[in-house]
């Protein structure tokens, strides 16, 4: 049986805690949740989800498992406490955005690392993570991982560390640009004379149906395109409009963006 200590309960710590037990990963008794200030302590020992401790409490060296999910400028300070109470054959498994692994590997002077980038629906189980580890992890180490953070949604492993940048600005940010270009959308409609919850219905109910569309179809995005918008129509109109203001390339050049400031942000 697994045990896992997380530390910092905020909002992701308490979704992986809530997502392991629902799929029966881990049992209360076996999961730590760790805390720094004393009133959240009492809110989390209040939930009755798993047990309650501080991160200098030596109970974490008995963890196959412990997660990182702190802010990145809380890392340092905890890195001090932790040092002394991790198991030195356990897992790390880090969700700090920007935090390198060599960074994370020389703070807790500990080799085994996994660095995950998840986005906003892990929180309904339908996430995105992405996930790359030091080259020391076991295989059965990595799968280990791939088990827990599945509980939130699809992963991907990758080999390089380098392309989590990318990786932040298409999954982990994607979730703003969906949400942007549906409030433009729903805008729209609202410009056109619809009531704002007909065009919110309108514009919800056409993503949904146009993404299962994309997964479970056969057909490139580009023939999907054409099979809406017919020579001379309506959708050319829209599409001849969004090209003539470079649309794609400012949505390139918005991500290209994104991972760039994901490397300034970088703690190496
Ligand atoms: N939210 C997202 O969509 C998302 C997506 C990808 C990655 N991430 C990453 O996930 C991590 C957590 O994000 P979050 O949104 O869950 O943050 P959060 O809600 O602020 O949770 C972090 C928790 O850690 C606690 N903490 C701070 N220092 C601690 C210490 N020394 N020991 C124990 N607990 C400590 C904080 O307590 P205090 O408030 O008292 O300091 C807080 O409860 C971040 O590194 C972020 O980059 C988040």
């Amino acid at each position: 049986m697994n045990k896992i200590a997380i530390i910092g309960c905020g909002n992701m710590g308490l979704i992986y805690a809530n997502s392991f037990l629902r799929y029966k990963i881990v049992n209360q008794d076996n999961l730590l949740l760790v805390e720094k200030s004393i009133d959240k302590q009492n809110s989390l020992s209040a939930m009755n989800i798993g047990k309650v401790v501080t991160t200098d409490d030596k109970i974490i060296s008995e963890c196959n498992i412990v997660i990182l999910a702190v802010k990145p400028q809380d890392f340092k300070e905890l890195a001090q406490s932790l040092k002394q109470v991790i198991n030195p054959t356990c897992v790390v498994l880090s969700i700090m955005a920007g935090t390198e692994i060599s960074f994370i590997q020389s703070a807790l002077n500990h080799q085994f690392i996994v660095r995950a980038m998840p986005n906003l629906p892990v929180e309904i189980s339908m996430g995105m993570t992405a996930f790359t580890a030091s080259d020391n992890l076991s295989q059965d180490n990595i799968m280990l991982v791939e088990n827990l953070l599945s509980t939130t949604g699809r992963t991907l492993y990758l080999k390089e560390e380098k392309q989590l940048n990318a990786v932040t600005a298409l999954s982990g940010s994607g979730p703003a640009y969906f949400f942007y270009f549906m409030k433009h959308l729903v805008d729209a409609g609202v410009n056109m004379g619809l009531d704002e919850h007909v065009s919110s219905i309108l514009a919800k109910q056409t993503m949904l149906g146009s993404f299962h569309l994309i997964n479970n179809g056969q057909k490139t995005l580009e023939d999907y395109i054409k099979s809406v918008a017919s020579k001379g129509g309506t959708t050319e109109a829209a599409l001849k409009t969004f090209n003539e203001n470079h649309m794609g390339e400012v949505i390139i050049k918005g991500l290209k963006n994104a991972e760039k400031r994901a490397e300034e942000l970088s703690i190496k």
